[in-house]
This record gives structure tokens, sequence and C-alpha cells, in this order.
């Protein structure tokens, strides 16, 4: 594949000086985005409001089930009974997510622990941190063909990676700079779906042509992130874009931040912290939203690029991956609100005032907080922030990171005391990753496409799971509790 727009500017930093991998491009206005027909529509549908607004008020109460009903039926919203555990809905090799311990017959509330493919994160991150090397790509190997690779497989499946990034030729101009959105998730789902137009086989699912697509996805998502990103700089905010395509012989985390960064420079520890970010993002589970989406969109036959277009929908909402743009815009209102970061009466009256719907976002959740499975501990976060702290003290940020360990300690305390929480509550792994991402550079908008770029690796191995084994179309089964009633003709109605 040949790569398109972005061959105008060199990327080989040997041969291009960092004072010419800039090439701003001339600003154009935000409003030229829009033609003016697109424009009266736009001011249509925001002259609509009001008589949308009547029409829900109107519906709402048509949408309205008894919360006793579900208690009656015994449907477990959410898929999960009162204890806050998953209902149980497949079956899965990839990875293993736990929170309990059996003790004299009972499960009780642990610290949690994540494996990939069998193996704990815990002896998975230590394997190549201890061998000073970068980690993403080996955990891809492992997620996709269950077992790890020798050294000639890990430098084999390198160079695919490396052949797999180029987009296609003109997809820059044609698919990523038209019409870019300021949330980057939906650019990376459109340029998702957009790729199938680019595929020879795009809805062939034999299992050959899955991985191929799955491998290119999972090396393509970088550079489409970072490219979304630049356009919707550009076109939407103002600002001067550059272009820079990926470099084959650096791993995931340096291409992106090489991509980002006009100097293209980082230090080690920034693209080793960025690394292990992506390696604790990689999977978790079959029953996470975004995977079981996957699972589900898969069961249907669909091809691969709706089906991960769907998984992208479901992780940019803020009760999952979004939650780690959230725990940055929460601390930004926490710092206004407590200037004195020390002061802990008042971090928790703030923290009070989030779970009482009156800080912040009016949400009544303090984010990076609490897990669906995890009680004692998230062990994600518990690696993440003991690196944290190392880049904190290199960043000049040492402060802020112990801002943050006493909210976690606070939030832990004011959550239990005002939720009925069954299991116990911990910081999650979006609690420190916003913080990491920062400290890095990366702008807010790029953090859950981070996410993205980690999580695919995981989504690519339940689709393979799901299209080996399951071969039948999940379809659960919805008590309908509506009361019957007869057709009234138009001229009867009043
Ligand atoms: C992740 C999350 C959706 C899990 O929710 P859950 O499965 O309902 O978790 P639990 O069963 O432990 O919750 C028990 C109660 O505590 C509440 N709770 C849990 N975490 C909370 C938080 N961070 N802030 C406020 N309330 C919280 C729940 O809403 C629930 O209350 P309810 O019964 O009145 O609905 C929830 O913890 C949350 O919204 N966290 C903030 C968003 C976030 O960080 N998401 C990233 C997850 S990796």
């Amino acid at each position: 594949m040949k790569q398109g727009d972005t061959e105008k500017i060199p990327s080989d930093r040997s041969v291009t000086p960092a004072s010419e991998r800039i090439r701003p491009m001339k600003k154009i206005r935000n409003s030229s985005l829009h033609s003016e027909k697109i424009q009266q529509m736009i001011n249509q549908y925001l002259k609509d409001t009001q008589q949308v607004e009547q029409l829900t008020d109107a519906a709402a109460p048509y949408y309205q089930i008894e919360p006793d009903l579900y208690v009656k039926h015994e449907v477990k919203r959410g898929l999960r009974d009162i204890d806050g555990k998953g209902v149980r809905a497949g079956l899965t090799t990839i990875s293993k997510v736990t929170a309990t311990q059996h003790v004299d017959g009972k499960d009780v509330p642990a610290p949690g622990q994540l494996f990939y493919r069998g193996i704990s994160i815990e002896q998975l991150v230590q394997g190549f941190i201890d061998q000073d090397r970068f980690g993403f790509e080996e955990i891809i190997y492992l997620l996709l063909m269950g077992r790890l690779p020798n050294p000639a497989e890990m430098e084999e499946f390198h160079q695919l990676l490396a052949h797999y990034q180029l987009l296609p030729n003109r997809f820059n101009s044609g698919v990523i700079m038209k019409m870019p959105s300021d949330n980057i998730m939906n650019t990376m789902a459109k340029c998702t779906l957009a790729l199938h137009a680019y595929d020879p086989k795009p809805d062939d699912t034999s299992l050959s042509n899955v991985m191929r697509q799955c491998i290119q996805l999972i090396a393509q998502f970088p550079s489409i992130a970072v490219f979304g990103y630049q356009a919707s700089m550009y076109f939407r905010n103002d600002k001067s874009m550059f272009i820079q395509k990926p470099d084959p012989k650096l791993s995931i985390a340096e291409n992106i931040l090489y991509m980002m960064r006009p100097d293209g420079k980082y230090t080690r520890l920034e693209a080793k912290l960025l690394d292990l970010c992506l390696v604790l993002h990689a999977e978790h589970g079959g029953g996470n939203n975004s995977a079981f989406t996957v699972h589900v969109v898969s069961s249907s036959g669909t091809d691969t690029y709706s089906t991960m277009a769907a998984a992208l929908g479901s992780l940019k909402g803020p009760k999952h991956g979004g939650a780690n743009i959230k725990v940055m815009e929460m601390f930004a209102d926490l710092k206004r609100h407590c200037p004195d970061w020390k002061d802990e009466d008042a971090l928790r009256e703030y923290l009070v005032g989030l779970l009482q719907g009156e800080n912040f976002d009016h949400a009544g959740l303090i984010y990076g907080m609490g897990h669906a499975i995890y009680s004692v501990s998230d062990p994600r976060a518990v690696i993440l922030k003991r690196f944290v702290e190392q880049l904190s003290t290199e960043k000049d940020c040492h402060e802020e990171y112990e801002l943050y360990a006493t909210v976690e300690r606070l939030a832990g305390e004011v959550i239990k005391k005002n939720r009925k929480i069954y299991k116990g509550v911990c910081a999650n792994v979006d609690f420190y990753s916003g913080f990491v991402y920062r400290m890095l550079g990366l702008p807010t908008e790029l953090f859950t496409p981070m996410f993205a770029i980690a999580r695919i690796a995981g989504w690519s191995a339940h689709r393979l799971e799901e299209l080996i084994n399951c071969r039948k179309i999940i379809r659960p089964a919805y008590l309908s509790v509506a009361k019957e009633q007869d057709y009234v003709p138009m001229k009867d109605r009043r």
C-alpha cells in the first residue's frame, strides 16, 4: 500500500532537521467548514429545540418502567446482580479479571488481578521493564496469537505492523480532513468505517481476512487519531497543522510522541510510560462494554470495520473510556474550588459536593473511582501509580501527584460513606492515565483515543474468538411490560 497525502513531508529524522518538520499550512476560518446550506440547516436545528423539548417531555412517561418490575421479573439491570457481579454471558481465554478470593466457602473482596492469556499483568509488565524494552507490540501478539512470541516471531510481527501502518493513498485528504469532528473518537469511527471502501475483501469474515484487517487497524489507529486531531485543530480551532507520517523503525508509543510533537523528540521515560499505558489498557475481559459490543456486533456476521466502529462508540462513553477526559476536567474544577491542595477538609467537601450532584458536571460521580468488578484495588491503577510518581518528579509535577494520591484516598472514603457499595471502591486505571497523558503533553482530545489505540488489540482478539466459537447471533430476551391497547383511527384521536 502506498502512502498518499503525507508523502509531501519527509519523515526520516536522520535527513530532516527538526526545524523543517513543520510546514504550517495557511489558516482558514471555522465558518468555511460549512457551506451556506449546511450552516442554514444547523441554524434550523438550533431553532427547533423548543418544539423538540416539548415532544421529549410528552414522550418521557411512555418510556418509564417501574423499578419494582425489574425486581419482580428478576431482570438484572446492567446485566449485573445486586452485588455488582456480571451475569455470565460467555466464555473467553483472552483475559481474566478477578476481584475476590475464596475464604471459608465464601467469596470475599480481594486485591484485583488481571491476566492476559493466563499471564498476570504484573509479570508481563515486569518482563519488558526488566529488559528495558517496549511491551505493547508483544502484548498485541500475545492477545491475538494466544502465546508470547519468540525473538524471530516478534521481529516479523514488528515488520508486519510497520507495513500496515501506512494509510491508503489520499486517505488523509479524502477522509480524515473532510468535515473533521471535534471529538477524535468520532473521527476514528468515521475513518474506520471509510476504510471498508479501500479494502479488496471488506466483507469477507474468513479468519485470515479478519486477522489481516485487525492487524491493519491496530497499526493504523495511531495515525488516524493523531491526524484526526491535527485536522480538528486546523479546521475547527484555527490552529496550524502539521502531518508527520509514522517512522517504521519506532515502537507504537514512540511513534505517537514522534507524530504529535513538532520537534519529534521525546525522552525514553516518556515513551516507556506511554507504552505502559497502552499495555495496561489493551484488554479487560469479554464483559467490558466495548468488548461485549464487539461480541454482539460480530455475532451478526457483519464486517470488521463496522464492528470496530461500534466498539469505538461504546468506548467513548464517560462511564467507560471517556472517563479519562472527565477525570482531567473534574481535577481542573477541583483546583478552582480548592486552591490549597493540602487542605483535606476543603477537598473532602468538594468530593461530597460531587456525589450530591452539586459540583462539576452534576452527574453525582467521582470520575476515575469505582469499577464494575474491582473492589479493593485495580491492578492497572496500582502499576501505573508507581510509574506516574517517577514521571511526575521528572516533569516537576510532584505536588500535583500528591494531590491525586490524596484525592484517591479521600474519594474512596466519601463514596463508601455516601453510596451503597456492596463490594468496596477503589481508583480505576483512568484515575491516573489522564494525568500521565497531560505530563506527556498530549492534548485532552486524545486521551480516550489513546485508550482506543490500546484496546483495539483486545477487541480484535474478541472478534476472532466470537467468529471461531459462537456462530450464533447474540439475542437476549426482553420481557414486554407494555399494556396492550386497541388501534384508534386518526379521525377519532384527540
Ligand atoms: C465504573 C462504574 C460505572 C461502575 O459502577 P457500578 O458497577 O454501578 O459500581 P458499584 O456496583 O460498585 O456501585 C455501587 C454504587 O456506587 C456508585 N458509585 C460507584 N462508583 C462511583 C463513583 N465513582 N462516583 C459516585 N458513585 C459511584 C454507583 O453509582 C452505585 O450507586 P447506585 O446503586 O445508586 O447506582 C462507576 O464506578 C462509575 O461511574 N465510575 C466513574 C466513571 C469511571 O471512572 N469509569 C471508568 C471505569 S474503568
